[in-house]
């Protein structure tokens, strides 16, 4: 009756990076040209047959006689951090049909709003689920509710230790008045779930949603794999750069009380490899700069393609190819770092072929942003933290980890990514200097720390290239945006009414949030230049708006585009760590363009 499904995700994100390069050419690009020679390819083999391809280039472009190490020492990271291997949860998930109280395990967990735990005149529960537990248990709900003050508002939990019963705890979940049932609200039970299961330490966990669910069996399908995906993302602990950890020792999770059979279980399938991309997304964030540099995330982006050999392709492309499709404005801000850039490009084809629409999904990949000559410097500018400017690139890659697993037909979509870092060096880019995009359009560069949308310039032509009919790009583009939309939404900008509402929709379904924006025409006056086609930076005025503007110029007319801001909710301050935005969201687009 209950088919389960584990989650695949291997999190064996043991980055190796390097960083031995300290001096770089003065001539410009040269220290590039050194590199390894360009390298394009598909995968047949294992995961396991990929060694770390950055650190034997980055050793070839090492100059004169300042090569400090060795061959075989080539491969620690600055700071000599290696991040642990942990493995990703594996639970099982169940969606069933029992007698809720017959049912055994570490703890049975209640779903309950305010409404569900209202009594009757003879203080009796008048829920008939919480009635018949709360017999089975002699009163001992109803006492809790006086004694323990839970009313089943949101975010309170209580959890009770039983002796003599098939389960060894109760826990009541505080869902609040669920007015709308969407994918927050059942994540929300989920999460709360997990942090319950945490502390007890549990193995075994039933979820029981004690108020009926009104409508269609289409939303209890939702309800389940919402909360699916809440236990899984909050049992994940990103421990692999702490020194000792706990291991998460949840295994089972029965969802009981929203159906069961085999739409539901594909579902929760589903659920569990959606998870698996944000997890990814979320590793990808949170790894700092002298571990993931450009090269590193290559390499976690082939492996993505390796993993998945039988849809999934990857081609990354080195300074040599990217000067040879004139990427000038990607390679300018490149050209300080001592770590080389690397442009990405992953693509799905569907396993039946019939390709009926070509998508492209194209993410900022700034490993580090130091704002370049114009360093971030500062209260609030928040340098610390620009480890995060990679942010675009982690939803894309999470979102083709999930994809070639889902296997979604009659779509091909293009993950592309032009990796690098905005850092400071006599080589690299000056404010004022002109840089020339592979559209031909030349570009002032009168503030450095504009970087994205000059690397997302030629991806983004890239991406036309490819001949896709619609383009979503995202970016932790401008500060402007937080300042605009807070911490929780990200702004979106587009001329398509249409794809407007594709993505909106699918972000409701994904449970993130997204808040469309003007694209002002009239804003452009302040991107003009005396000398170049364009500035890159017009003022603080409609600053996000502006950085939109700009992206426009590098996309064709014929071709659908949509830009994400999501320099806010890229990052949880509170938690002091990565979300995985973007992940669930792009999921839901790509499987709204399937057939
Ligand atoms: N990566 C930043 C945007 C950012 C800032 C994201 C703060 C998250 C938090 C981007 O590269 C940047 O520096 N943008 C500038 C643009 C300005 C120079 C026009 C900004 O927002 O200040
Ligand atoms: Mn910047
Ligand atoms: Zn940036």
């Amino acid at each position: 009756m209950a088919a389960s499904f584990a989650i695949a995700s291997s999190s064996s994100t043991a980055y190796l990076g390097s960083r031995f390069c300290r001096y770089v050419s003065p001539l410009f690009f040269s220290a590039f040209r050194n590199k390894y020679p360009p390298f394009s390819f598909c995968f047949a083999h294992s995961p396991s047959s990929f060694s770390s391809s950055s650190c034997s280039s980055s050793l070839r472009w090492q100059v004169g006689s300042r090569a400090r190490m060795a061959h075989s020492t080539a491969c620690a990271a600055l700071g000599l951090t290696k991040p642990n291997t942990i493995e990703a949860p594996q639970i099982t998930f169940s969606a069933k049909d029992i007698d809720f109280a017959e049912w055994k395990g570490d703890i049975l967990a209640l779903a309950v709003s305010e409404k569900d735990f209202s009594k009757d005149s003879n203080s009796k529960f008048e829920n008939a689920i919480l009635k018949k537990l709360d017999e089975k248990l002699s009163g001992l709900l109803a006492e809790t509710s006086s004694e323990e003050d839970f009313t089943g508002k949101a975010g309170q939990t209580v959890v009770l230790r039983l002796p003599g019963f098939g389960f060894k705890r109760v826990g009541l979940i505080g869902t609040g008045q669920i007015k709308e049932p969407t994918a927050t609200a059942y994540k929300g039970i989920g999460e709360a779930v997990a942090a319950v299961a945490k502390t007890a330490q549990a193995s075994k966990v039933a979820i029981v949603v004690v108020s009926t669910l009104e409508g269609s069996s289409e939303s209890k399908l939702h309800a389940a794999a919402s909360i699916a995906a809440g236990t899984v993302i909050g049992i994940y602990e990103d421990n692999r750069f702490k020194s000792e950890s706990k291991k998460a020792v949840l295994k089972e999770v029965d969802i009981v009380g929203l159906g069961s059979g085999s739409e539901l279980d594909k579902k929760l399938k589903h659920s569990v490899e959606v998870s698996s991309g944000v997890i990814f997304g979320k590793e990808l964030v949170n790894a700092p700069a002298n571990v993931l540099t450009p090269g590193v995330l290559s390499e976690e982006a082939a492996k993505v393609a390796s993993s998945y050999s039988d849809v999934m392709t990857a081609t990354i492309l080195d300074v040599e190819q990217c000067e040879k499709l004139k990427m000038g404005s990607y390679l300018g801000v490149a050209a300080a770092s001592a770590n080389p850039p690397h442009f990405i490009h992953l693509c799905y084809k569907p396993p039946g072929g019939n390709v009926k629409r070509k998508l492209a999904i194209v993410g900022k990949g700034l490993t580090f942003d130091s704002g370049g000559y114009n360093i971030k410097t500062g209260p609030g500018c928040s340098i610390e933290l620009m480890k995060f400017d990679m942010g675009g690139s982690a939803a894309t890659f999470g979102a083709a980890k999930a994809i070639a697993q889902i296997k979604p037909p009659g779509v091909e979509v293009h993950f592309i990514v032009a990796a690098c870092e905005n850092m400071i060096s006599g080589t690299g880019m000056r404010p004022g200097d002109i840089v020339t995009a592979s559209n031909g359009k030349t570009i002032e560069v009168n503030n450095t720390d504009a970087e994205g949308r000059l690397t997302l310039a030629d991806a983004l032509v890239y991406a036309c290239n490819q001949g896709v009919d619609k383009i979503v790009d995202l970016a932790t583009l401008t500060g402007a945006c937080v300042v605009a939309l807070g911490s929780s939404v990200a702004g979106i900008f587009t001329p398509n009414d249409e794809l407007a509402k594709e993505v909106v929709e699918a972000s409701q379904r994904a449970g993130e949030k997204l808040w469309r924006l003007p694209l002002e025409e009239s804003y452009w006056e302040s991107m003009k230049s005396g000398v170049a086609d364009m500035v890159n930076t017009g003022g603080r005025q409609g600053g996000s708006i502006t950085a939109a503007l700009f992206l426009k110029q590098f996309v064709d007319e014929k071709v659908q585009w949509l830009h994400i801001d999501m320099a806010g909710p890229v990052w949880n301050d509170k938690k002091r760590a990565a979300t995985g935005f973007g992940v669930s969201t792009l999921v839901e687009w790509v499987l709204s363009n399937s057939s």
